[in-house]
C-alpha cells in the first residue's frame, strides 16, 4: 500500500539522508537557497495590554498594511489554556495511525474537515512535509464531532475552552482593524458575517525531515480566511515574504501570530495585505502549529466595504460568496 501520511514516511526515513523525490522542491523554492540571512527584519510584536488603545490601533493597522502579519502578547488567553491545547494536539498525533484514521477526511468530499495530508491540488505533483487535522470549533451549531479525535478524554473540553477565549481576542482584532480604517468598530466583523463567523481549527504536524534544506512544510500561500490566529510550538519554521525576501518569524513564548487573510484584504479594498507565507521543517524536531481560520459563513458575500470605495479608490476585488471564493482557491481557478 502506498504510504500516505508524512508521519509514516518520516519514521521510515529517520536514519537516511534522502527524502522521496515527491518532497524535493524546485530550486527556486528550496529554503536553503531562498531564505534571507542578512540583517533581520522582524514581524511586528504588539502588546495588547497597553492602556493606550489608539496606539494599539495604529500599530495593528500599520503592521496589517506593511506585513499582513504580526504577533500579539498579553492577549488575555491564560498560558495554561494554550499549553493544554498543545498537549492534546500532540497526544492526538502520537496515537497509533489506525486511531488517527478514525477521524480521516472523507475521500471525494468537499468538506475539508478531518485528519489528512494534502489540502490543495499540488503544483507539479510536489508534496509538503506535513499532516494535519481540521475541524470547526465555533459556533456550536457548525461543529461536527465526527472529525474530533476519539479516545482522548480531555480533547473536547480543552479545545472548546480555547475557542471560547479566542473569541475575545478575535473580536478585539476586528474592532482594531475597523478603527484602523476609520470605520465603526463593528464594521469589519459584520462584513465577515458577524456572529455567524466560523472558527476552523487546523493542527499542523511537521515530523523531523532528513533534508530540511530541500523540502517545505506548507508551500507558499495566502490564507483564504479573513484572519488567522495561530499558536506555534517552540520549533521555528514560519516564514513570511516581504520586499522580495523570505524572513523567519521569531518564536516568542505565549505570543499569538495573527495573519491577515484574503477576505480582510478584500473587505479593506487592499489596504490590509493578505500575507504570503510558507513553512520550513526541521532535521531533528517535530514542529506543530495550531492556526484557527476565521472564515465567513459559506453564503456570505464578500467585497470591498462600500465606504472604502470612491472615485480615487475603485474596487480592486470582485464581490462574491465565500463558498465560491473557496472553491476557486482550492481548485486553483481564477477568482
Ligand atoms: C497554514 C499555515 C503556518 C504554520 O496552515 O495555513 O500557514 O506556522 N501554517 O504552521
Ligand atoms: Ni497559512
Amino acid at each position: 500500500m502506498e504510504l500516505e501520511r508524512v508521519q509514516q514516511i518520516a519514521s521510515l526515513s529517520k536514519c537516511m539522508d534522502t527524502i522521496p523525490t515527491d518532497y524535493i522542491r524546485s530550486e527556486n523554492e528550496q529554503p536553503a537557497v531562498t531564505t534571507f540571512h542578512g540583517a533581520v527584519l522582524e514581524v511586528p510584536v504588539i502588546d495588547l495590554s497597553d492602556p493606550d488603545e489608539g496606539k494599539i490601533v495604529g500599530l495593528i493597522s500599520e503592521a496589517s498594511r506593511e506585513w499582513g502579519i504580526f504577533q500579539v502578547v498579553s492577549h488575555g488567553i491564560p498560558d495554561e489554556v494554550v499549553r493544554k491545547l498543545q498537549q492534546v494536539g500532540k497526544e492526538f498525533f502520537e496515537l497509533p495511525l489506525q486511531e488517527k484514521e478514525l477521524v480521516a477526511k472523507i475521500p471525494g468530499s468537499q468538506n475539508i474537515e478531518g485528519y489528512g495530508t494534502r489540502l490543495q491540488k499540488e503544483v507539479e505533483g510536489k508534496k509538503g512535509w506535513v499532516d494535519h487535522l481540521f475541524h470547526i470549533i465555533w459556533p456550536p451549531s457548525a461543529i461536527n464531532y465526527r472529525f474530533w479525535p476519539k479516545n482522548l478524554p480531555s480533547y473536547r473540553e480543552t479545545s472548546e475552552d480555547y475557542a471560547k477565549r479566542l473569541r475575545g481576542v478575535a473580536d478585539k482584532m476586528f474592532e482594531y482593524l475597523s478603527k484602523g480604517l476609520g470605520l465603526e468598530p463593528s464594521e469589519m466583523k459584520d462584513g465577515m458575517g458577524g456572529e455567524d463567523l466560523i472558527y476552523m481549527m487546523k493542527i499542523n504536524y511537521y515530523p523531523p525531515c532528513p533534508r530540511p534544506d530541500l523540502a517545505l512544510g506548507v508551500v507558499a500561500h495566502t490564507d483564504m480566511s479573513g484572519l488567522t490566529i495561530l499558536v506555534p510550538n517552540e520549533v521555528p519554521g514560519l516564514q513570511v515574504f516581504k520586499d522580495d525576501y523570505w524572513y523567519d518569524v521569531k518564536y516568542i513564548p505565549n505570543a499569538l501570530i495573527v495573519h491577515i487573510g484574503d477576505q480582510i484584504q478584500i473587505l479593506s479594498n487592499g489596504k490590509y495585505k493578505s500575507v504570503f507565507h510558507r513553512t520550513t521543517v526541521n532535521k531533528e524536531m517535530t514542529r506543530m502549529s495550531w492556526p484557527v481560520f476565521l472564515e465567513p459563513p459559506p453564503e456570505q458575500e464578500i467585497g470591498p466595504i462600500p465606504k472604502l470605495v470612491n472615485e480615487e479608490n475603485p474596487p480592486k476585488f470582485k464581490t462574491k460568496k465565500f463558498k465560491d471564493y473557496a472553491y476557486c482557491k482550492l481548485n486553483k481557478l481564477p477568482q
